[in-house]
C-alpha cells in the first residue's frame, strides 16, 4: 500500500489485515504508542468535519506522531497555488498527507506530485476510512467474524455507498444498495463492485425497493443531503420518505444492527428511536474511525 485513496485497489487480505490491526490497536493501544514517533502528518480539509478531524488528530497523537491541521478557510486546493505545488511543498516537511476534498482527482494529483503517502479522508466519490471502520464495527458486532455478513445501504447513493460496495465486494459479503430512482450509486463503481464481488464470492444488489434489504445484518444510513449538495430539503424529503429507517422497518425486515456514518439528521433519514436503540452500532463506528485510520497510517508508514 503506497497511498489510501480508495479501497478498490486492496485485496481481501489487505482489508482484513487493516481491520485486525485496528481491533488490536483498540484493545492494546499502548503497544502502538511510538509507532509514528517523530512523524508529522498534514490533515487538509476543504469540507467541514467532526469525526474525521478529531479522530485523526487524537489518533496520530496516540501513535506518538504530530498532526498539522489545515482548514477549509484556505479554500479549495489549487486556488491559492496549484495542487502540484501544495503536494511538493508539504512533502518537504511532512511524512503523510490526509485530505478531505471535493474532487477525487485532487487526491490523485496530491499522490502523483508529492513524495509521501496520501490518505483520502472523504471526497465526492469515496470515503474509504469510513468503510474500514464500518466493517470493523460489523466484524466486532458479529463476534469477530464477517463470514456470511450482509449490509444494506439505504439512502442517497454516493461516496459512503461507493466505499461500502467496493470494500464489501472485496470482502466477499452481500451488499444491497437501496436508493430512490435517480439516486443510484455511480454506474462505473457498481460495475467494478459487481466484478470484485464475482471474484471474491460476494453479492451486489442494486435496488429501489427497501424490501430487498430483508434479513440483512445491518441497515446503513447516511445523510440525504451531502456536503456541497445544494438540493432542496423539501424536495429530498418528499422523494426519500419511503426510505426512512423506522423501528417498524427494522422489525419488518428482521435487521440486527443499525449503522450510520454520522452526522445523523435525527427524524429525517432515521427515527430517533432507531439511533438510540440497542441495535444501533453508530458509536462503535465513530470510535473505530480512529483505530481504522491508525491502522492505515501504520501500514503506510511502516
Ligand atoms: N463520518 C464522518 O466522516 O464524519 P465527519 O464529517 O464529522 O468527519
Ligand atoms: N455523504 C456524506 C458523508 C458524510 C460523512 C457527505 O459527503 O456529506
Amino acid at each position: 500500500m503506497k497511498h489510501f485513496l480508495s479501497v478498490k485497489d486492496l485485496s481481501k487480505n489487505e482489508i482484513m489485515d487493516l481491520i485486525k490491526l485496528a481491533v488490536d490497536h483498540k484493545q492494546n493501544p499502548g503497544k502502538y504508542s511510538q509507532a509514528l514517533a517523530g512523524k508529522s502528518i498534514a490533515t487538509i480539509y476543504e469540507k467541514p468535519s467532526l469525526r474525521t478531524r478529531v479522530s485523526f488528530d487524537v489518533g496520530i497523537a496516540k501513535l506518538g506522531g504530530h498532526s498539522v491541521y489545515l482548514d477549509q478557510q484556505n479554500g479549495a486546493l489549487g486556488k491559492r497555488e496549484s495542487v502540484k505545488d501544495f503536494a511538493l511543498n508539504l512533502s518537504c516537511w511532512v511524512d503523510a498527507i490526509v485530505a478531505r476534498v471535493f474532487e477525487h482527482d485532487t487526491l490523485v494529483e496530491l499522490a502523483e506530485h508529492g513524495s509521501v503517502p496520501v490518505v483520502n479522508s472523504l471526497c465526492n466519490l469515496y470515503h474509504p476510512c469510513q468503510a474500514i471502520a464500518d466493517y470493523q464495527a460489523l466484524y466486532e458486532a458479529r463476534g469477530n467474524s464477517l463470514d456470511g455478513a450482509s449490509i444494506a445501504y439505504v439512502g442517497d447513493g454516493n461516496n459512503v455507498t461507493h466505499s461500502l460496495l467496493l470494500a464489501g465486494a472485496i470482502l466477499g459479503l452481500k451488499v444491497v444498495s437501496v436508493t430512490p430512482v435517480g439516486y443510484s450509486p455511480d454506474a462505473q463503481v457498481v460495475q467494478l463492485a459487481q466484478k470484485l464481488a464475482a471474484e471474491n464470492g460476494g453479492e451486489i444488489i442494486i435496488s429501489n425497493d427497501v424490501n430487498d434489504a430483508k434479513g440483512v445484518d445491518a441497515i446503513y444510513n447516511d445523510t440525504w443531503i451531502s456536503m456541497g449538495d445544494d438540493k432542496s430539503l423539501d424536495d429530498i424529503k418528499a422523494k426519500f420518505a419511503p426510505y426512512k429507517t423506522t423501528v417498524q422497518l427494522m422489525n419488518d425486515l428482521d435487521v440486527k444492527y443499525f449503522m450510520h456514518c454520522q452526522p445523523v439528521y435525527r427524524g429525517i433519514e432515521v427515527e430517533d428511536e432507531v439511533v438510540d436503540s440497542e441495535k444501533s452500532i453508530l458509536m462503535a463506528q465513530a470510535e473505530n474511525r480512529m483505530h481504522a485510520q491508525n491502522a492505515v497510517l501504520m501500514t503506510l508508514l511502516k
